[in-house]
């Protein structure tokens, strides 16, 4: 088995606590919430609570949650595109004015394009948010934003957990966290823990939690559960375990059993700082859901971000078009190498 929900295995209610987990990287003042969406809202707010700011710049390429908040706050929403290969933006002003900027790291991937456009056009009265959701926490990333939003329950067995780092204390009060999501999802990645690969009964409690989650947007805290958890993750080896994985796939494509594989790597280089939350491959467009299916079958679990929806402006095309045929191949820290070795195997035959 390859991907899917995070398990809550009783194994590591009881582990020890590690001395390097994700609460030693936190800076005294950033804001300990319970999602991505929470800690962007929280940006926003305290942005436009301190400038005059009418207007944002956001990536076509994103999910809804992250653009909601956007939307929440009465903002012009403008996007930008970021091309077929995510770093190649497109549609952006030459100059940055009195506006919010988002930017993500996809995959934990540096997003050097972007970085190097902010070099030119951010000026005094740009905000930026930094979205470091995918980095699992690299400590090279995040050095950019005005704000920056940090991701744990995308990369750890934790119920909810993000982080709000900005360049002081962020002033914001946070509502407690949502005891139904919390309790919904800490049932259904205990079930996943204590269930047949085949049960999908995780899955319903998984989407009813995540539905509420949409249904009630609000600025909420970090679960007391996630709080606690924390202390036992051991960062570096996660962090390490995941680099490993996806340079152990890079080189099946490269010149390994996926070498002549219809779907192909994203990007074939992992700069040395980066820290990858998946493999995103690219497959043809017609083709990608029959892979998906086949490879559920055999329970590799490749998630797809995201189902854009089609748009207005023709020079977002591209994103489109790459979010029709992209998908995923989990590599994070559960995924032991002969694992992988298995699961590269099963790869090569569901494309032959
Ligand atoms: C890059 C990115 N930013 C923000 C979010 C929102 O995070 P959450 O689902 O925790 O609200 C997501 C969610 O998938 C994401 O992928």
């Amino acid at each position: 088995m390859l991907g899917g929900d995070f398990q809550i295995k009783a194994e590591l209610l009881l582990r020890a606590d590690t001395g390097n987990s994700p609460l030693d990287r936190i800076n005294e003042g950033d804001a300990l919430l319970d999602t991505g969406r929470s800690a962007i809202h929280a940006a926003i707010a305290s942005a436009i609570d301190v400038k005059k700011i009418k207007k944002a710049w956001v990536p076509f390429y994103s999910c809804q949650t992250m653009i909601q908040p956007f939307y929440d706050h009465g903002l012009e929403v403008n996007f930008y595109g970021v091309g077929k290969d995510l770093a190649s933006p497109i549609g952006l002003p030459d100059r940055l004015d009195d506006c919010l900027f988002l930017f993500v790291h996809y995959f934990g991937r540096f997003n050097e394009a972007i970085s190097s456009y902010l070099l030119i056009a951010r000026t005094q009265n740009t905000v930026v948010i930094e979205d470091v959701v995918q980095s699992c926490m690299n400590s090279a990333h995040g050095r950019i934003g005005n704000y920056v939003v940090h991701s744990l329950r995308k990369f750890l067995p934790v119920p909810d957990g993000a982080i709000l780092a900005g360049p002081k204390a962020i002033s914001i009060n946070p509502l407690p966290a949502n005891e139904t999501f919390i309790s919904l999802s800490l049932l259904s990645k205990i079930s996943r823990a204590v269930s047949d690969v085949k049960d999908t009964r995780h899955i319903a409690l998984k989407n009813m939690a995540e539905d509420i989650l949409d249904d009630c947007q609000a600025i909420r805290e970090m679960s007391s559960f996630t709080r606690r958890m924390l202390p036992k993750f051991d960062l570096s080896e996660i962090q390490s375990r995941r680099r490993q994985n996806w340079q152990q796939l890079s080189d099946a494509f490269a010149t390994g059993t996926l070498k002549n594989c219809a779907f192909r790597p994203l990007y074939e280089y992992l700069p040395e700082a980066d820290v990858p939350l998946l493999f995103p491959v690219v497959a043809e467009a017609d083709k990608r859901d029959a892979i998906l299916e086949k490879l559920r079958q055999e329970a590799i679990f490749c998630p797809v971000h995201w189902k854009l929806g089609s748009p207005a402006k023709p020079w977002l095309r591209c994103d489109f078009d790459l979010s029709r045929s992209l998908f995923s191949i989990p590599i994070d820290q559960r995924v032991t190498s002969p694992a992988l070795d298995q699961a590269i195997d099963i790869l090569w035959r569901v494309d032959s």
